[in-house]
């Protein structure tokens, strides 16, 4: 599983550019899920993908404005949704229940959860990596089927400095003992890096950033 986050870029031509071109190169029986910003998943609907989006709303409707519900997600064609990206976390200060009530209201409307989780550099300096991703899973309780995690440390995330497999998998395997679903693996992943993750058991999947924003190198990893 490929899981490609966009984060806030593209455009219109990008995605036709760049869909056109996936579909005729593919190769590979990867799964790919996009996860686009909102207004360009309508665009690329007209391919055949997987698509996500890359937040939602904690609320079911309302008087809210700039929100977009999981039920629109799940009527604009998204099966997948990003949920607390530490991009989120740090810049939109979503908390621990907010994420809880997105995640939710993902289920319910049938729209699988990819719950991202990942410690900062400081936090791993000081040992504290698995107290801050048992404190963020905490958001799932009772929650154990149909949602993927993704873990992301956000020292990796577009810096090109990534763990050791050995760090990558003695984290998954931690998150394993707490909920038994898939796990990604992000941040920095490249066509160079992707081989080896790729290869482990512990790794169920990739979730990737720049690398995603090119056919070529997306298609590289
Ligand atoms: P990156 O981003 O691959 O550019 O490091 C990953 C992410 O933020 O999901």
């Amino acid at each position: 599983m490929i899981v490609a986050n966009w984060k806030m870029y593209g455009t219109k031509q990008m995605v036709n550019d760049f869909f056109s071109a996936f579909l005729q190169k593919k190769t590979f029986q990867n799964h790919y899920i996009f996860c686009l910003p909102f207004p360009l998943l309508a665009y690329a609907r007209a391919y055949s993908v997987d698509l996500g989006a890359q937040n939602c709303s904690a609320f079911e409707e309302g008087a809210y404005t700039g929100e977009v519900s999981a039920n629109m997600l799940q009527e604009a064609g998204c099966r997948f949704c990003l949920v607390g990206h530490s991009e989120r976390r740090l810049f939109f200060h979503e908390t621990k229940e907010t994420l809880r009530e997105k995640v939710k209201r993902l289920l319910n409307a049938q729209i699988t959860p990819i719950f991202c989780i990942g410690e900062s550099l400081e936090e791993k300096q000081n040992g504290s990596t698995q107290a801050v991703l048992e404190e963020q899973l905490s958001s799932l309780v009772n929650i154990t089927t149909n949602i993927i995690i993704a873990y992301e440390p956000i020292w990796a995330i577009g810096t090109n400095a990534i763990p050791t497999i050995q760090d990558i998998e003695d984290v998954h395997k931690m998150i394993k003992t707490k909920i038994n679903t898939k796990i990604l693996y992000g941040g920095s992943v490249n066509p160079d890096n992707a081989k080896e993750l790729k290869s482990s058991h512990f790794v169920d999947g990739l979730l990737v950033g720049r690398a995603s924003l090119k056919v070529d190198s997306l298609l590289a990893l």
